[in-house]
């Protein structure tokens, strides 16, 4: 019995469909369990790169079963634009490769446009979504209006749910926000066929997962976005919608806890972030730009420049708490050589005292000023290591005070963006 999963330890970006697809080497099925298409996973094979957003990052290999869990918000628009992209790439996709689960809730246009919207009405609190309507669809779900895959694949349940949501959604947007309705008919005719497109593709996913567990196969659990925007635990409201943490796998896949083998969080060797939101060791100066520029830190889903600032083992040590990890990815480490001297956080200080957890209140959090400790950089190129042994010594240091302060170990170095720049330590 083997499943296992892979989620962001940080804000997102951390490199988890890069974890995910090295790791999928070694499993029968990766499952995407929440989240949408605010999800951007790159994965490079060879010289190939590919971008995925709901198509869960096992698709590459030509054996394995994909599943969009029942925790995922899913965009058919986005999906089928995703599957032709990489139909194009030479990307094998058919039923037997992706399946969908008849339970995951359908992102609709009036999503998309409420939560452009929304951010707008918010002003200068804006959170800076991806503007996917995750927010609104995620919304639909808990107030137990949204319509789900099981219902778009039926013309005439489909009919009726549209009309009742449509007609709430058309007030809210003309007479609150003042805005122009949408228009039953257009969206009608195209969603009915997304549906009929998407009717080879459904099944009761928790069975299928369960079954190929119980048959000895090996789930991958594909996190997206990351622990701090985690909807409980993560720099609310500064978050996204979903759980991000472990503990979202159950709800978002339809298997129990008891099932889990362990769980990797990834973590980039500095942090990043996109959007609004606090950001304790957040760099403003040109080192903050230098790795920015060197790491390529722009958004995969929205093209943004993504805010960059030392390792927060605050975090981390948290990450590791909240989802039980049995080990940690580093990622990027390569992108850091060269710099004199790199520091890692090991604490907040707020009011005269030092603590090692994150603060539930943003004024709190926003007071914390990072304890840092300082090591030496190390300025040979790392990309070409292949074990850990090839690492520089500083490096070492640096992944040691890692794993010492969060007691976690680290089994997965990256140090590259290629799947074959990857040192794996300890044996998953
Ligand atoms: P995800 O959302 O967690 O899957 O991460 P993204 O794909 O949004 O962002 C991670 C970026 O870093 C992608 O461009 C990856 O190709 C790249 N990447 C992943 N691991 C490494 C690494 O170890 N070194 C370098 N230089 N790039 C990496
Ligand atoms: P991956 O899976 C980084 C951020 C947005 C915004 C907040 C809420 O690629 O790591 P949303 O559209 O979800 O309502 O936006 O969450 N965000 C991400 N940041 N990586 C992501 O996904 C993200 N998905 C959402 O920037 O701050
Ligand atoms: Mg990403």
């Amino acid at each position: 019995m083997s499943a296992f999963i892979v989620l962001g330890a940080q804000w997102g970006d951390e490199g988890k469909g890069k974890v995910t697809d090295y790791l999928a080497k070694n499993s029968d099925i990766v499952v995407r369990f929440q989240g949408g298409s605010n999800a951007g996973h790159t994965v490079e094979v060879g010289d190939n790169q590919y971008k995925l957003h709901l198509v869960p990052s096992g698709i590459l290999y030509k054996n394995k079963i994909n599943i969009i869990g029942n925790g995922v918000v899913l965009d058919p628009k986005a999906l089928f634009e995703e599957i032709n992209y990489l139909k194009k790439l030479h990307v094998d996709i058919s039923p037997e490769k992706l399946v969908v689960s008849d339970r995951a809730q359908i992102v609709m246009p009036y999503h998309k446009v409420l939560d452009g919207i929304k951010e707008r009405s918010r002003g200068k609190k804006d959170i800076g979504t991806t503007g996917k309507g995750i927010g609104p669809c995620y919304t639909d779900k808990m107030e137990r209006s949204g319509i789900r895959v099981c219902d778009l694949i039926k013309e005439g349940v489909f009919k009726e749910k549209l009309q009742e949501n449509l007609k709430v959604k058309n007030d809210i947007i003309t007479k609150v926000y003042g805005e122009n309705p949408l228009d039953f008919d257009s969206i009608y005719d195209e969603y009915v066929n997304y549906g009929k497109a998407l009717l080879p593709y459904v099944k009761d996913t928790s069975v299928v997962i369960y079954k190929n567990i119980k048959n000895n196969r090996k789930v991958l659990f594909e996190g997206a976005q990351g622990t701090l925007l985690d909807v409980d635990y993560g720099t609310y409201p500064y978050v996204t919608s979903s759980s991000t943490i472990a503990g979202g796998v159950c709800t978002g896949s339809g298997i129990g806890p008891t099932m889990i083998k362990g769980a990797v969080g990834v973590a980039k060797a500095y942090t990043t972030r996109v959007g609004k939101g606090p950001f304790p060791t957040e760099l403003f100066d040109k080192t903050g730009n230098w790795i920015r520029e060197r790491g390529h830190e722009y958004g995969v889903t929205t093209g943004r420049a993504r805010r960059c600032g030392w390792l927060d083992l605050v975090i981390l040590k948290t990450s590791s708490r909240l989802s039980g990890l049995t080990s940690f990815a580093i990622t990027k480490i390569d992108t850091l050589a060269g710099l004199e001297k790199v520091k890692i956080c090991t604490g907040y200080k707020i009011d005269g005292k030092i603590i090692d957890h994150i603060p539930a209140s943003l004024n709190d959090l926003a007071r914390c000023k990072p304890v840092y400790e300082e090591f030496r950089g190390w300025d040979k190129s790392i990309e070409n290591a292949r074990t850990y042994d090839e690492l520089p010594e500083n490096a070492k240091k640096y992944l040691s005070r890692i794993e010492e302060f969060t007691d976690t170990k680290i089994s997965i170095v990256s140090v590259g963006p290629g799947r074959d720049q990857t040192i794996e330590i300890n044996h998953i």
